[in-house]
C-alpha cells in the first residue's frame, strides 16, 4: 500500500502579498509540517498544479523554501497559473517528458502513477490560457505510458478536470479534449482513478466509470454556488490536503482539513479526565 499526500492550488505569491488577505506561504507551510507529522511514512507529496499564483521565479523559489523541509520525495504538476519555462529553471531535478512537458510517471508498489501536464500554454494569452489542453506529443506520450502500465493499476494526476465537475464557470476552463483523453484511457481499461485540481473544493465521483478525486486549496477556496459563472469569487474556508492509499482492488481516498483538526487527538481517558478536572 502507498500513501501519498495531495496539495493542490498552492499559489505561491511573491513576500509580502496575499489573497484574499490569506497568505499562501505560511498556509502551506503549516500543511507541509501538519502532513510531514502526522504521516511521516508518506510516500509521496504530490502538488497538482497552480503551484504559483503568477509564474514568477521568486515564488518558485518560496515555494522551494516549503518543499525542501520534506524528507519525503515531491513530485510537481503545473497548472494555468504556472510558466512552464520559469518553473523548469527554477526545479530543474523536475523529470521533464522528451518534449519538454512536465510529465512523467513512476511505479509505486503495483500501481503506476502518471503526472501530465495539462497547461495550454504558451503563448500566455488569458483567458484562453485558463482551460487546459493535451496536444497531440502529450496524449502520444500519455498512450505510451499507459501501454506500458501492462497489468499495473494507473492513477493519472492533472491540474484540470478532464471533465464538467458541476460550477459553471469552472466547467467551462476544464480540459478542452477530455473527450478525446477520455477516449485514449478507454482503449487501455487500466485507469483507476483520477486525481485533479484547478476547482479548489473537494469533489469525488466517477466519469465514464473512472472515479476522480479533486482536493481543495491550502489556501482560498470555490463558494459553494453551483449556478455562478464568476470565476473571480473565492472564500477563506479551512485549507485541506488529499491523502490517497493505494490498495491491490483501487484507491482510498481521505482529506485532511489540516487548520481545524491542529490539536493531537484526544483518548477517552484524557476527555474523562478533563471532565473531572472542570466538574471539581
Ligand atoms: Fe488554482
Amino acid at each position: 500500500m502507498a500513501k501519498i499526500i495531495v496539495f493542490t492550488d498552492l499559489h505561491i505569491v511573491p513576500e509580502g502579498k496575499t489573497i484574499i488577505g490569506l497568505d499562501p506561504y505560511e498556509r502551506l507551510l503549516a500543511g507541509v509540517e501538519h502532513a510531514l507529522r502526522i504521516h511521516p511514512n508518506a510516500d509521496r507529496i504530490v502538488c497538482t498544479g497552480d503551484l504559483t499564483n503568477r509564474g514568477d521565479a521568486d515564488s518558485y523559489s518560496r515555494l522551494k523554501e516549503i518543499l525542501d523541509r520534506s524528507h519525503v520525495p515531491v513530485r510537481l504538476l503545473i497548472g494555468n497559473h504556472d510558466e512552464r519555462e520559469t518553473f523548469a529553471q527554477c526545479f530543474p531535478d523536475t523529470p521533464l517528458d522528451p518534449k519538454g512537458f512536465v510529465q512523467s510517471a513512476e511505479d509505486l508498489g503495483d500501481w503506476r502513477m502518471i503526472y501530465l501536464d495539462t497547461l495550454n500554454a504558451p503563448p500566455y494569452v488569458f483567458p484562453e490560457a485558463y482551460s487546459g489542453y493535451l496536444c497531440d506529443s502529450r496524449m502520444a506520450w500519455l498512450e505510451a505510458q499507459l501501454a506500458a502500465a501492462g497489468d499495473r493499476k494507473v492513477a493519472i494526476f492533472m491540474h484540470h478536470p478532464p471533465h464538467d465537475i458541476g460550477f459553471p464557470g469552472m466547467d467551462e476552463i476544464k480540459l478542452k479534449n477530455g473527450a478525446a483523453f477520455y477516449d485514449l484511457i478507454g482503449r487501455f481499461g487500466n485507469v483507476r482513478h483520477i486525481v485533479a485540481g484547478h476547482v479548489h473544493r473537494t469533489i469525488s465521483g466517477a466519469h465514464r466509470g473512472v472515479a476522480y478525486s479533486v482536493f481543495k486549496s491550502p489556501c482560498h477556496q470555490q463558494p459553494m454556488n453551483l449556478d455562478s459563472h464568476d470565476l473571480s469569487l473565492s472564500v477563506d474556508e479551512p485549507a485541506a490536503y488529499g491523502i490517497l492509499l493505494t490498495t491491490p482492488h483501487g484507491m482510498i481516498v481521505h482529506t485532511e482539513d489540516y487548520q481545524i483538526a491542529v490539536a493531537n487527538a484526544l483518548s477517552d481517558q484524557d476527555a474523562l479526565g478533563a471532565g473531572a478536572d472542570a466538574a471539581e
